[in-house]
Order: C-alpha cells, then structure tokens, then sequence
C-alpha cells in the first residue's frame, strides 16, 4: 500500500520517535518484553557468524541476544534515544551489535544480505504492513529465516490497543492497525508474494516482577510508557482520563499475561 500524503507519513514518522522517546521506555522493555527477545533468538536459531538484522530494534531486546548467541548484528530502530541505551546494554553484556537509525519501511540494508531478519513488537508499528513486509523478505538472503513477534488482538495487549483506539482520532487511510500482524492471514497477504514461507506459534509474555494490583500496573505504566503518557496528556485535557483510567486498571488486573503471535518464515 502506497501513499500520496508523503508529509503525514514524514509526520507519523516524527510523531513515533517522539512518542517512543518519551517516559522509559528501556524500563518497559526490561519489565514486559525482555523474555521474548531471548525466546526468539533461541526459536530461530542463530549460527557463530550469521548475519543478522533486528528490525525496530528498540534497545536490542533481540539484536542483543542474537549477538550472543554469535550472530554480527545490525540493530536498526527509528528512535535514536533507544539506540543510545542498546549500545549501553551491549556494552554490559560484552557484546557487540552495529546501531543504525533507520525505518522499517525504508532498511538501510542491501538486497538479500542478511541470514536472519528479527523484530519483536517492532515491525507491527510501521504504518505501511505490505511496504515493510517487502523491505523484510528483500535483505534476506534465500535460504534465509524470519522470526517476528506481535501482539495479538485477542491478547492483554488487544484490548489495551482497543481501549485507548476509541479514544484516538481516526489513523491515515494508508496506515493499518499494528494488531493485524497479530493475525496469521493477514501475516501471510503480507509476505505473498516475496518467497518467504511461514508458520506460526502463539506465546505469552508476563511482566517481571509482576505488580500487585491493576492499580499499580497502570500507575506504572501511564507514568513510564511514552504512547500511553501521551494519551493520557491528551485525554487529561479533554477531562476523560478518568474513565480511561478505570477501564485500563480494570484490564490490569485481570492478569499480565499478554499473547503474541510468532511468525516464522523462510525465504525460498
Ligand atoms: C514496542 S517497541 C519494541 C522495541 C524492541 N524491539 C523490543 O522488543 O524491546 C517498538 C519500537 O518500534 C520502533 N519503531 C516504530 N516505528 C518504526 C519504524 N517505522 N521503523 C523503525 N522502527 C520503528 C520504535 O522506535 C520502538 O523502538
């Protein structure tokens, strides 16, 4: 899917770096998402040697582990604020991984140069699904492997997107929801086409330490998450923060098990 408003896209763009420059988001990372990054290298599988490209990378949940596990990593993020805390990470666990700010929709990687391609909770958050799902099947080599992790609608996760969406002006026509590459069919259109053959697994991530109550989840969360701080900022002001409030501590408490759904590809 194309566009022809190139300036929102430009926009959406700058907003997303914002966005996920704000509050801390290496403490979410650490607290939600740490485990999966591990699992993921581990899924797939990574040789001493193998090139390997963590797309959306974030502080290096995956360009990190895929380092240790012997890969030459090129972690590549929008976001410089969170490159700058993945190249701290790395130090500290003594490996090395190249960090390059680039978008997933446009990869700063030559056709069919990498062995693996990785992105856990990062490629989901491109506006356009199909230009990204091509640049991914293009860096990779044939014979290469796709490993993506995204939230699923059906999730902890889906329901939080669910609950703050309604609140939130209606996206761009060209920019698609990122809890579709939650969905198996959907993951599948995307790649059609591009060689890579897929299977799928469903995972759940759980949060450590976990909190104590809804409420304290949420606390952490609204004052922690960028996306989320900027919600709130917005929905404060127009005085509906409180009804939100309510529904997310609610949805917390339920649990802190989210699903995820893991695409595994390989290109032909
Ligand atoms: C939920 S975080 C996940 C980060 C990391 N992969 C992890 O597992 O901790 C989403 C990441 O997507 C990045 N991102 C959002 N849009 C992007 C784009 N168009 N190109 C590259 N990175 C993008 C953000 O900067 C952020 O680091």
């Amino acid at each position: 899917m194309t566009t022809d408003a190139p300036e929102i896209l430009t926009q959406m763009k700058a907003g997303a770096r914002a966005m996920w420059s704000a509050g801390d988001f290496p403490a979410i990372a650490q607290r939600y998402l740490w485990p999966v990054g591990e699992r993921l290298v581990r899924r797939v599988g990574i040789g001493a040697g193998e090139q390997v490209v963590d797309v959306a990378c974030g502080t290096g949940n995956a360009a990190i582990r895929a380092a240790e596990a012997g890969g030459v990593v090129r972690g590549i993020d929008i976001t410089p604020r969170l490159l700058e805390e993945g190249r701290h990470l790395a130090e500290k666990a003594g490996v090395t991984v190249e960090w390059i700010e680039g978008d997933a929709e446009d990869l700063p990687v030559p056709d069919e140069s990498a062995d693996v391609v990785l992105s856990t909770f990062g490629v989901m958050f491109a506006p356009r699904h199909r230009v990204a799902a091509v640049e991914l099947a293009r860096v990779l080599r044939p014979g290469g492997r796709l490993g993506i992790c995204s939230w699923t609608p059906e999730g902890l996760q889906g329901e939080f997107f669910r609950i703050l969406g309604a609140y939130m002006p209606p996206a761009p026509s060209f920019a698609q929801p990122p809890l579709l590459w939650g969905n198996e069919q959907h993951v599948r259109e995307l790649f059609a086409g591009t060689g890579v053959q897929l299977e799928f697994e469903r995972e759940m991530a759980t949060e450590e330490p976990r909190f104590h109550s809804g409420i304290e989840a949420l606390e952490f969360n609204s004052t922690t998450f960028g996306p989320l701080m900027a919600v709130r900022a917005e929905l404060e002001r127009r005085g509906e923060w409180p009804a939100v409030r309510d529904r997310l501590a609610a949805l917390y408490e339920t649990g802190s098990e989210a699903e995820y759904l893991v695409a595994l590809g390989r290109k032909t």
